[in-house]
């Protein structure tokens, strides 16, 4: 489908749609018989994803003296591995239930064809990653107000920078340049907010750093508090962050929840105590908030692993009781109840909502070579799009999020075939310390990749 498939459908023509469908169809059986067999990632990779929530920094190399800021992030990182991530040394490989749910009999075929017939007109998700001297949209040396050092790859030893210079191209529909003033115009009295896991947040700092172009910005106000963002007594961090641009009443949010499930620890005076992981019941935030927003981005999905939930203490309900459906409890099938809960019942808020834009963004690719991020894999590639710059498949690479969008207003923000293409871009082995012998080939340099995704937010709001 992507790098060098066939099938290129261009044009609009009335005449041609029957064509498209008939090509598409048979695509997209090719395809489910072997999703992946274009792609750098086995369907595996993309969907079992043992681990990620993993950041580099993990390594006992964290004494050298550091700035108080530098401090909190890596207690931060450490919290996240240690807290996040306990179970992975014992649970470190794959869940084989996670590897059957999506195997590629068990996607819904129909979800395919509808959406690429029905994205004819216009789908960002198709087109192709062109060089732009005037990217990246703000300096990896700056935005220090909002971007996380370990995501700051200017700032390690990395010295190619290439994966700095390219811009998205969809190749139907008009793709606005990116202009600070133009969008905090627009999003005058907005609110947009992030709700997932690392990968959200790594959307957020990039939409802070766009909005504010990487430039010192007191005008800028942490309106943390209003939304009860603030840290708790003995918590390492909030469990998210607000910031609201003064002068166009503009407030950019992200809070973390990994699973998009509602937690509530069963006893709340035991800090042992297991944690109910409703998953029919989207995070209390998000249902406390939701009137406050304009524009609404949710993402999941490398939690979904069942060291993470062992790790967690969380226990899956369902209806407000202990899930006893066996079959719903392998996490694959858990994580698909949870992303069509969460979807419909957004999707049932929409009509008493009517300002607000929903999105789920579709998964972020991992690009582990050789080994998982445990067993000495790696992400070494350099040169930008060396295995393709164009996407030319309709459908999305993430049939779960499809499936589930479908025939909702929520709306897809589809960046995973988009991200695929750009295995230069991740943080790999370096570290604001020195390289690492571990690689983290899930998350993004910033600026990088996730820029993209917010033009391709922007460009659909
Ligand atoms: C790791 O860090 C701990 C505490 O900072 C220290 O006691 C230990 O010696 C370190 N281990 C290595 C291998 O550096
Ligand atoms: C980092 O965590 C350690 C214990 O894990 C704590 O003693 C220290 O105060 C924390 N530092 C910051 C800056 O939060
Ligand atoms: C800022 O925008 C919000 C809506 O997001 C609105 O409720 C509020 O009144 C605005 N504040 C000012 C000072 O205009
Ligand atoms: C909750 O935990 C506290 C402290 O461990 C304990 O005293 C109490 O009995 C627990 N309550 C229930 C309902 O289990
Ligand atoms: C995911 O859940 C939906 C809705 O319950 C269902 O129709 C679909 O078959 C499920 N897909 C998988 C892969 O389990
Ligand atoms: C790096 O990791 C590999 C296994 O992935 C291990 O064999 C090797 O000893 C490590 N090297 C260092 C310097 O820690
Ligand atoms: C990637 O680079 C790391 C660090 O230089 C090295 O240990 C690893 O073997 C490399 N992997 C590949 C596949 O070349």
């Amino acid at each position: 489908m992507k790098g060098g498939n066939t099938f290129r459908l261009r044009g609009r023509s009335l005449s041609l749609t029957l064509a498209v469908l008939i090509v598409t169809t048979i695509a997209i059986w090719a395809w489910e018989k072997n999703p992946f067999a274009n792609s750098l990632l086995s369907a595996q990779e993309l969907y079992t994803i043992p681990t990620s929530e993993f950041h580099v920094g993990s390594q006992n190399d964290s004494v050298v003296s550091m700035k108080p800021t530098e401090k909190i992030e890596e207690n931060m990182s450490h919290s996240i591995i240690t807290e996040e991530t306990k179970g992975e040394e014992k649970f470190g490989t794959a869940p084989v239930d996670a590897i059957s749910a999506f195997s590629p009999e068990m996607i819904d075929s129909d979800a395919h064809v509808i959406s690429s017939s029905k994205s004819k007109v216009c789908n960002y998700a198709k087109g192709r990653w062109v060089a732009d001297s005037r990217r990246p949209l703000y300096s990896g040396f700056g935005c220090k107000q909002w971007l996380s050092k370990m995501w700051a790859c200017r700032l390690t030893q990395r010295k190619d920078f290439s994966y700095e210079g390219y811009r998205w191209q969809p190749e139907n529909c008009d793709m606005p340049k990116f202009e600070k003033s133009t969008f905090l115009q627009r999003m005058q009295d907005k609110t947009i907010a992030f709700i997932g896991d690392s990968l959200g947040r790594q959307q957020f700092q990039s939409l802070m750093c766009m909005a504010t172009g990487g430039e010192e910005s007191p005008e800028v106000e942490n309106v943390g508090k209003k939304y009860g963002l603030v840290k708790a007594r003995g918590a390492i961090r909030p469990d998210g962050w607000a910031y609201r641009f003064t002068k166009t009443n503009t407030t950019i949010l992200y809070y973390w929840s990994a699973s998009l499930s509602d937690l509530v620890p069963l006893n709340i005076s035991d800090p042992s105590t297991d944690v109910a992981m409703h998953l029919d019941r989207p995070p209390a935030f998000m249902r406390r908030f939701l009137l406050h927003f304009d524009v609404l981005v949710l993402n999941t999905g490398h939690h979904w692993n069942r060291g993470k939930l062992n790790a967690n203490r969380w226990v899956m309900h369902v209806d407000g009781k202990p899930n006893e459906d066996k079959k719903r409890a392998e996490i694959g099938h858990a994580k698909n109840f949870t992303v069509y809960s969460v979807v419909r019942w957004l999707d049932s808020q929409l009509p008493s909502h009517p300002h607000l834009k929903a999105f789920f963004r579709t998964i972020s690719p991992r690009h582990f070579a050789n080994g998982d991020w445990n067993t000495g894999g790696s992400c070494n590639n350099t040169t930008p799009l060396a295995g393709g710059s164009e996407v030319m498949q309709d459908g999305s690479s993430d049939p779960l999020v499809e499936g589930a969008v479908k025939g909702t207003a929520v709306k897809i923000l589809d960046i995973t075939a988009v991200s695929q293409l750009r295995d230069e871009g991740h943080i790999s082995h370096y570290s604001l310390r020195g390289n690492l012998n571990v690689s983290d080939c899930l998350h993004w340099c910033l600026p990088g990749i996730p820029d993209a995704w917010n033009e391709l937010l922007i460009a659909q709001i």
